[in-house]
């Protein structure tokens, strides 16, 4: 079921705002086998537009398959999970691995192979047997039979992609040996924490060094955000000028999912009191309704803060409008809590000496406090 404005998930193909020339790029970029990184912080779109991405070279003929890394526990957890996306291309089915293995459960020992639309799987899959590296071997392998009958590159997304590394410390070596080895498979990494991502990808040591090229996730222009509100009001027989969209862009920041979830109360509003524009004053009731609804989210974001010493402090006094350098601070001090706090996807430099926040949002929940 499509809500009416979606918020809390990755959004349908109606709702993708905009950002159509960057869809373009990455679309084009995994066609031609190049690998991606796409950080940023939670809640942007990043697991939106990755689902579109694969949509498109889905319809073009290519095996897709999106794992994440949030909640998987294990490498065979890992390797599961990508058979099963892997194998859906073609089953049209979400589960096949335990389909697969209640098929052979009663199979004797004397079949060890099993064909799945044409791809024949090993029988470790099917029995539990192999370790879990065994496993994820065997998973990637499946896009060797894919490529091959499609004549087409396979491509993986890996979202939360940072959560990997809580798996299992090795992984990281171990899948990038695995992937190099398959030049017909192109990667796109998702992730929301920037600098272990950074880490990751960019120092010398580490095992996904220059594996990817990472790409910054644009913001939805104001204009295309205007033609979407105006569109999906009016579909609803409402009303909204450009000075209200003005107005809603401004609290919010343009937030992917702030300023969706705005227009969502609004719109209830609009329902409670059977009028069918959007004014100032709606907006102002919505704009407190979605902070309210925010209020738990904000407040985790809050309390995680106070892991790294005088952040809280440091992000009040930028919620208050000071900068955060003063003169009785360390520079030194102050310029670690930054790089935490922007790592953490709350601020972001705007200038010199000058940061802002990502989501003006949790600017007032903060100040607020
Ligand atoms: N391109 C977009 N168009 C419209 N809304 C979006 C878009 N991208 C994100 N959103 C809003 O942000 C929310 C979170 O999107 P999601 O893709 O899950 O972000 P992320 O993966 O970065 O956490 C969506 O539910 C929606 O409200
Ligand atoms: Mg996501």
């Amino acid at each position: 079921m499509n809500r009416y404005f979606p918020v809390g998930g990755p959004v349908s193909e109606d709702d993708i705002i905009d950002r159509e020339l960057f869809l373009e790029g990455i679309t084009r970029r995994l066609r031609d086998g190049q690998n991606l990184l796409l950080a940023g912080p939670r809640r942007i779109g990043k697991t939106s537009l990755a689902l579109e991405v694969l949509r498109r070279l889905r319809r073009e003929g290519h095996d897709v398959a999106l794992v994440d890394m949030f909640g998987i526990t294990s490498a065979r957890e890992l390797a599961e999970h990508l058979a099963d996306a892997l194998l859906e291309n073609r089953t049209g089915i979400q589960r096949t691995v335990e389909r697969i293995r209640d098929m052979v459960r009663s199979a004797s020992p004397a079949e060890v192979r099993v064909s799945v639309q044409g791809i024949e799987l090993g029988m470790s899959f099917a029995r539990r047997h192999g370790s879990d590296l065994d496993l994820l071997e065997e998973a990637l392998g499946i896009t060797d039979k894919m490529a091959r009958s499609s004549n087409r590159r396979v491509i993986l997304v890996f979202d939360e992609f940072q959560e990997l590394a809580r798996i299992d410390s090795n992984l990281h070596k171990i899948l990038r040996s695995h992937l190099q080895q398959k030049p017909h498979i192109s990667c796109l990494f998702l992730g929301s924490k920037p600098t272990l991502l950074d880490q990751l990808f960019s120092h010398g040591n580490e095992a996904f060094f220059r594996y990817a090229v990472s790409l910054p996730v644009p913001e939805i222009p104001p204009n295309a955000w205007s033609h979407y509100l105006v569109r999906k009001f009016f579909e609803r027989g409402i009303s909204i000028t450009q000075a209200e969209v003005g107005a809603l862009l401004k609290i919010t920041g343009g937030h992917p999912q702030d300023t969706m979830l705005v227009a969502s109360e609004a719109y209830y509003v609009l329902m409670e009191i059977n009028c069918h524009v959007v004014n100032l004053t709606v907006l102002e009731i919505a704009y407190q309704r979605a902070l309210e609804s925010l209020m738990r989210a904000f407040e985790e974001l809050w309390g995680g803060l106070s892991e790294h010493r005088g952040a809280q402090q440091l992000i009040k006094k930028v919620a208050s409008g000071e900068r955060p350098y003063s003169k009785n601070a360390s520079p030194a001090r102050v310029g670690r809590i930054l790089a935490y706090v922007m790592s953490q996807g709350i601020l972001v430099k705007v200038g010199r000496g000058q940061y802002e926040f990502l989501e003006p949002m949790f600017r007032d929940y903060v100040s607020r406090l």
